[in-house]
């Protein structure tokens, strides 16, 4: 909310006492002075006017987690465990997934309440890379290498997929680089030679890397330096 808005909700404040108080220099809001009405206030924002607390701003929890297969990338459902269900944390309800995986894709999985920062994590225009470790069927073909980076059509979205970075391992297994999060993209992009992905790990999103020390199931919070990267 703009915080004009903000402080016009006080019954006592008409407009020009807002822009009185602004001018003033008697709003801050996370500890820093702030005189612009249009300065946008977010709900973990702490925003006080002079001694006055106005919004004590809630706070913002972000969650690295390792996907095992066979949970499913949910908040809620009827038949498999969620990845919600692997949070032992209060408030779940507030939480979402930035960037969901399939039933059986296992690896990094960021889990938040702030909705700015998952969107900055996953819209396609940011063009952050998220890198998949894939084993297929059958053995991927050198000529796989150009088509990834060309793009695929997807009919369903009348879409062409960004460029991709494939790296072959081996025969039949390959680390991808994506920077977009299309329904199912990865196994659309190898079923496109009919081949089936047998195994998908996410290892990173951006500069965040699954940590090592987390086995599948387990989670811990983001540190602060983890979370300003996005
Ligand atoms: N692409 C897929 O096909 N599945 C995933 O879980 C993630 C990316």
């Amino acid at each position: 909310m703009r915080l004009d808005r903000l402080l016009s909700n006080l019954p006592r404040f008409s407009r020009k006492d807002v822009r009185l108080a602004l001018l003033a220099g008697r709003v801050k809001v996370d500890g820093l002075t702030v005189k612009d009405p249009l300065h946008e206030v977010r709900e973990f924002s702490h925003v006080m006017l002079d001694d006055e607390v106005l919004q004590t701003g809630k706070p913002a929890r972000y969650f690295m987690l390792h996907k095992p297969p066979g949970c499913v990338s949910a908040t809620t459902d009827p038949q498999h465990p969620t990845v919600l269900d692997l949070l032992h944390e209060p408030d779940k309800h507030d939480l979402h997934i930035a960037g969901r995986l399939d039933f059986n894709t296992s690896g990094l999985m960021l889990i938040t309440n702030d909705g700015q920062w998952s969107r900055r994590l996953t819209q396609p225009a940011t063009k952050l890379p998220k890198v998949y470790y894939v084993e297929t069927e059958q053995d991927i073909g050198e000529h796989y290498v150009q088509k990834f980076a060309e793009g695929f059509y997807f009919a369903f979205e009348d879409l062409t997929t960004q460029p991709a970075l494939l790296a072959i391992l081996d025969p039949r297994r390959a680390r991808l680089s994506i920077v977009e999060g299309r329904y199912h993209q990865v196994k659309r992009m190898f079923g496109f030679y009919d081949n089936k992905v047998v195994r998908l790990h996410r290892e990173s999103m951006g500069p965040l890397r699954l940590d090592p020390a987390l086995m599948p199931g387990q989670y811990r919070p983001l540190t602060a330096e983890e979370i300003q990267q996005i």
